[in-house]
């Protein structure tokens, strides 16, 4: 994981790199740091915590840099400290270096340095780097870099400076994420295009070890080999968006507010109500034959597989073709069979996330045609896919994904329409599913409107630390993702089951200290919910419910403690259940004084695997 930046131009360099580390914070927030040239020295500046506290810390010392390079960690080898915190620098103090990506052979490479008599200071894959940079370097820096790189195993982006080379930096990409934005008398190196796409969208990506010299009106790249290569300069369709928090308190709540927004652009522009279908303008051409896909296979992690798992049903169910959801880093360690006629469908919210992308590059070697949804335009996972459906929601900030879930549901609903539509689907029953998708902006604001209700039970239910969240059908994913909800930003331990699965052994943790949220928005399992509910009530859990508007009847024989939600289909019932178990799980973070944008352990985008 991790975040990377780098800059060399007319700016001030310190302030401009700490500007893109905010916009990389997503990538960790263990730790950051700092480091550059300045009169022909190395400096460099590093603090544990959040880049505030960087950026607290440069302005007391007054940190000056000619050229900067800059990282904001999510901690794999060592503790979040000082020593561990990136830039690294070798012995002497001559380079500087940053890492996003794991050394798998570092251990190996520490051992044959250490040997040598070089003294490291950290427990971190990285610092091997900067020594094995040092040892090779005799004034040449990037024949230098690249031997040393010959020798690294495992994924790699990097970005060197050192101080006989005041005016470049070094940027290296080998499976980790890695653009170089140009243009202009200046120059960024960075993990992610959007962390300086106010400053330029002319970028060029690196990968397969390529090694890059980047200077303020100059940019050379070589291979592995040290040849030079050229590289194409791509414009990115992406603007410099607003990140900031409005009138909301975090971003998480913010972006679960923006739902009724977010949802109506996920949809917008991609169906027709008269022909009762959806409009996936331009999918055949780079997909074609999509309409005799046979098997369809979801491959995703954390939220989006969640998301994968609610459309496995409605691909079924709607267009009627067979399914598999697999989690992107399991599904790497089969032999995956890519049967003719396979749509593999690829949903990430970032783009970036390590083992989806390992995954489909699999599937993609093996023939597979590959369809990603994605919210990040330029990201990996967009740039390497057939074709790719965007989400359209705006950079979501807060570490746990709301807003993304929810259009990734409407996407891939449209998704399955479109497939259904293509087979045996009737227009009417096309206009029908499509007058539910369009009422859910309208629904999403109903729900929006009960946050204070939603907060009192929070409140009521904040002490616990143990919770069941349980559904059957479409509510089983939505219950698997309002679990993890509520473990990521409250850390309490709350367990997604079917419903159906609990007298199998999970019910023996049923007692007055461990409350269940029933999830009933699904209509054809209601009845079977409600008894499954008595059980729980017999062995005296308390019981949660959220269900649709005109059961409560029903509900009140179970419980007290209900949300009711909009009327929908069962197909879109998750998104409007969804929204509830959002707001519960911040509500409950909130009264526990968790750290809710930023929850501890947690980044947003996964790029280690
Ligand atoms: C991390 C985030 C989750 C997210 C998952 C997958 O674990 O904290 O919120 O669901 O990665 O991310 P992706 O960007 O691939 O959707």
């Amino acid at each position: 994981m991790c975040g990377i930046f780098g800059y060399i131009g007319k700016k001030d360099p310190v302030k401009t790199a700490i500007d893109g580390l905010k916009r990389l914070e997503y990538r960790g927030y263990d730790s950051a740091g700092i480091a550059g040239v300045k009169d022909g020295k190395i400096l460099f500046c590093k603090e544990v915590g959040k880049v505030a506290q960087l950026e607290k810390e440069v302005e007391k010392q007054q940190f000056s840099l000619d050229i900067a390079i800059a990282h904001t960690r999510w901690a794999t080898h060592g503790e979040p400290t000082v020593p561990n915190a990136h830039p690294h620098v070798d012995m002497m103090g001559s380079l500087a270096v940053v890492h996003n990506g794991i050394i798998e052979n570092y251990s190996e490479i520490k051992e044959a340095l250490s040997a040598e008599g070089v003294r490291f200071s950290s427990e971190t894959d990285t610092e091997v780097v900067a020594h094995l940079i040092a040892k090779n370097y005799k004034g040449d820096i990037i024949a230098a870099v690249q031997e040393s790189v010959k020798r690294l195993k495992g994924a790699y982006a990097l970005a060197i400076v050192h101080r006989d080379f005041p005016d470049r930096i070094i940027a290296v990409a080998h499976e980790s994420p890695m653009v170089i934005g140009v243009g202009g008398q200046e120059a960024f190196v960075s993990s992610d295009p959007n962390a300086f796409a106010a400053f330029t969208k002319k970028v060029v990506f690196l990968s397969k070890s390529e090694i890059a010299v980047v200077e303020r009106e100059k940019l050379a790249v070589y291979n592995v080999e040290l040849q030079k290569i050229s590289k194409e300069e791509t414009e990115l369709e992406i603007s410099a968006t607003d990140i900031s928090k409005g009138h909301f308190e975090h971003y998480t709540l913010k972006e679960i507010f923006e739902q009724p927004v977010t949802v109506a652009n996920a949809m917008s522009g991609r169906f027709s109500t008269d022909l009762g279908t959806a409009l996936l303008n331009g999918i055949e051409d780079h997909l074609p034959n999509l309409g005799s896909t046979s098997r369809i296979l979801i491959l995703a992690c954390g939220t989006s597989w969640h998301a994968g798992y609610v459309a496995s049903y409605f691909f079924e169910e709607m267009a009627q073709i067979p399914v598999e959801v697999e989690i992107s880093s399991e599904f790497r360690y089969k032999n995956p069979i890519v049967a003719p006629n396979t749509l593999v469908v690829a949903i990430s919210q970032s783009g970036e996330t390590a083992d989806t992308i390992a995954a489909v590059r699999e599937l993609k070697a093996k023939g597979a045609r590959l369809l990603s949804i994605c919210n990040v335009q330029g990201s990996t996972l967009a740039r390497e896919s057939d074709h790719t459906l965007f989400l359209n929601a705006g950079p979501e900030v807060g570490v746990c994904s709301t807003k993304a879930f929810t259009s990734q549901i409407v996407v891939l609903f449209l998704l399955s329409l479109f497939l259904a539509r293509r087979r045996h689907m009737s227009r009417d029953e096309g206009k029908r599913v499509l007058a539910a998708l369009t009422s859910l902006p309208d629904a999403i604001k109903s729900i929006l409107n009960k946050s204070g209700e939603i907060e009192r039970l929070a409140k009521k239910y904040a002490k616990f630390e143990n919770f069941f969240f349980l559904g059957r059908q479409y509510m089983y994913p939505t219950a698997l993702e309002g679990a993890l909800k509520l473990k990521e930003i409250s850390y309490i331990n709350a367990n997604g089951y079917p419903a159906g699965e609990m007298k199998h052994g999970p019910i023996a943790l049923i007692s007055p200290d461990c409350p269940t949220v029933a999830l009933l928005g699904n209509k054809k399992t209601f009845d079977k919910m409600l008894s499954n509910l008595m059980e729980v009530r017999a062995r005296k859990g308390e019981v949660i419910a959220i269900t649709e508007e005109g059961f409560v009847k029903e509900i009140s024989k179970i419980t007290q403690d209900f949300i009711e939600v909009p009327q929908t289909i069962d197909e879109l019932s998750p998104v409007l259940s969804t929204v509830v178990t959002q707001l519960f799980a911040y509500f409950v973070a909130k009264e526990r004084g968790c750290d809710i944008d930023k929850p501890r352990n947690l980044a947003k985008s996964v790029t280690v695997e």
